[in-house]
């Protein structure tokens, strides 16, 4: 598992309802590095990371990956839209080149690979393209190390995108398996998860077993459910002081800014959990 930043929404969705929020730059490290063409590539650390994993375990089966291009300035997405235009059209950029502003790859999450087949490198689109199983291939390993599929086949109407079997997108590893396993797109996970499965983490505690966590979790999202209108986001172990905390995210149905607020939980003299107090973050 890769260390995630605690400033990076690893979960952000841009696309084309979704412009990159003003602020991403602050809200990311990234790295730089130089393909097999000798061009630079910069990425998200934690992801460029998990794609260094993913890219010596394909090697181990002689399946040769590199990095086309990762993160994207707006100016360079608007050179590539212009070429693209100039090449191909308006109608087929539109399908496959996101307006400036508007692409995945601005949150240098998601990364677009290319192929080195027999000694040669294979980097133009349509020529990739011709590589079905040996994209099968990577796409069958992608997910134990973060990264999801993000335009598959059939679901342009949800992603905006046709088919790229080349773009990757970091979400971490257990959105990716969820994702995967549910065979949804990055956007429907979203839907559902802000709706239905909030992530819950239950972290690392010297003090108590899974078992209590899971039992300290519980009470709170039975409390919690008493709250109308509001939806969980998150709820993670954060520690023992003088009381077990859970720090609580959530939403409510007139605002989607994310509200923060951290649970108190105490053991009885019987042995049973019991909820102390709810206290709200400024
Ligand atoms: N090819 C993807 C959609 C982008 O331009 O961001
Ligand atoms: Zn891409």
């Amino acid at each position: 598992m890769e260390t995630e930043n605690r400033k990076t929404d690893y979960l952000i969705l841009v696309n084309k309802q979704n412009p990159l929020p003003d602020d991403w730059s602050e809200r990311i490290d990234t790295v730089h590095c130089t393909n097999s063409l000798g061009m630079d590539v910069e990425a998200e650390i934690t992801a460029y990371e998990a794609y260094l994993k993913l890219k010596e375990d394909l090697e181990n089966d002689d399946i040769i990956v590199d990095l086309d291009s990762a993160l994207r300035s707006k100016e360079i997405q608007e050179q590539i839209a212009a070429d693209f235009t100039k090449e191909y059209g308006e109608e087929y950029t539109a399908k496959i080149v996101a307006v400036p502003g508007y692409s995945e790859h601005h949150t240098g999450l998601a990364l677009d690979l290319y192929l080195n087949v027999n000694g040669e490198d294979i980097y133009f689109n349509f020529e990739m393209m011709e590589y079905a199983p040996l994209w099968e291939k990577i796409h069958q390993r992608i997910t134990d190390y973060g990264f999801i599929l993000r335009y598959p086949r059939e679901r342009e109407h949800i992603t905006g995108y046709v088919y790229e079997p080349w773009h990757i997108r970091y979400v971490g590893c257990e959105a990716a398996r969820e994702i995967h396993d549910q065979k949804l797109t990055l956007e429907e996970y979203l839907k559902g998860e802000r709706e239905y499965v909030p992530l819950i983490d239950y972290g690392h505690s010297e003090l108590y077993t899974a078992e209590e966590l899971r039992e300290m979790a519980i009470l709170i999202k039975c409390r919690f459910a008493a709250w109308r209108g509001c939806h969980l986001r998150s709820l993670a172990y954060a520690g023992n002081g003088e009381k077990t905390v859970f720090v609580m995210k959530y939403v409510t149905d007139t605002d989607s800014e994310e509200k923060e607020g951290s649970w108190f939980l105490r053991k009885t003299t019987r042995g049973d959990w019991v909820i102390d107090r709810y206290l709200a973050s400024e």
